[in-house]
């Protein structure tokens, strides 16, 4: 009897200290996890650099007009660079937001936003911010080879200072209004283009917009996301 009772005891211990180790792994776990997350966020943090852009200016020597009249399809650059405050302003034309409620430069159906505008350059990708008026550092590559081989060679894509490059998330706009949403989207992107177009033209520059090329090899050079579409590749510079 004394026999079975001490087994019986032995057996609680074992199950308890069996119960203690379990709760243990998961504490160290759980605590792990946590560590884990945190260094990841911060690392994160670090490689994310971020570049605050002037102000858009809101005043021009060249009118709306003369800037309509002006526009031409250029398709030779010189190898000028472009200043900070004309790249901001390019970019504000694009996307900007012009309105405390959120309202852009260009017109979006439903006000739903689908674009995504990233800014190529010698020294890397950037995504525009439009919130911010920022931009934010995506790689430190210089793909602009990449992103005219991916456009059936179109040379001047990687002679032009700098490209933009309109993508669409279609699942903004097709989640409310379905497969119509395409064609709003589709608009949307013109409308954006046709800014940067008139904006270069007034900042004394010129672009071209590019619509030939091969969407998955566009996607791989900027390492776009899944649902991220390349429409238009838009180079700018001084023309030569
Ligand atoms: C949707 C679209 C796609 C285009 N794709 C290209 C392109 O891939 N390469 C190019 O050199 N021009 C491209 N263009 C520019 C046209 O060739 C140009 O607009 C046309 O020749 C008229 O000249 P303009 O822009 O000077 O008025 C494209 C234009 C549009 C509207």
């Amino acid at each position: 009897m004394t026999k079975l009772r001490n087994q019986i005891t032995e057996y609680r211990v074992q199950k308890i200290e069996a119960g203690k180790v379990f709760l243990y792994f998961w504490i160290f776990f759980f605590l792990f996890s946590i560590l884990c997350f945190l260094f990841s966020a911060r690392c994160g943090a670090q490689d994310m650099e971020t570049i605050k852009l002037p102000k858009p200016k809101l005043k021009s020597t060249v009118s709306l007009e003369e800037a309509i009249a002006k526009r031409r399809s250029v398709r030779s650059y010189s190898s000028k660079q472009l200043t900070t405050e004309e790249i901001s302003q390019l970019l504000w034309a694009c996307q900007g937001m012009t309105d405390r409620r959120g309202f852009r430069t260009a017109p979006s159906a439903g006000a739903l936003y689908p674009l995504e505008i990233y800014l190529v350059k010698n020294e890397g990708v950037y995504r525009y911010i439009p919130k911010s008026h920022q931009l934010e550092k995506i790689s430190g590559k210089n793909v602009k080879q990449d992103l005219a081989r991916a456009s059936w060679n179109q040379s001047f894509i990687e002679e032009a200072p700098i490209d933009i490059v309109i993508c669409a998330v279609y699942e903004r706009v097709t989640s409310r209004y379905g497969e119509r949403g395409i064609r709003y989207t589709d608009i949307e992107v013109g409308h954006a283009a046709q800014n940067v177009h008139l904006e270069a033209v007034s900042l004394g520059l010129a672009s071209v917009p590019v619509g030939a090329f091969n969407d998955a090899a566009v996607s791989k050079a900027l390492n776009l996301q899944r649902n991220e579409k390349p429409i238009y590749i838009i180079p700018v510079g001084h023309k030569r």
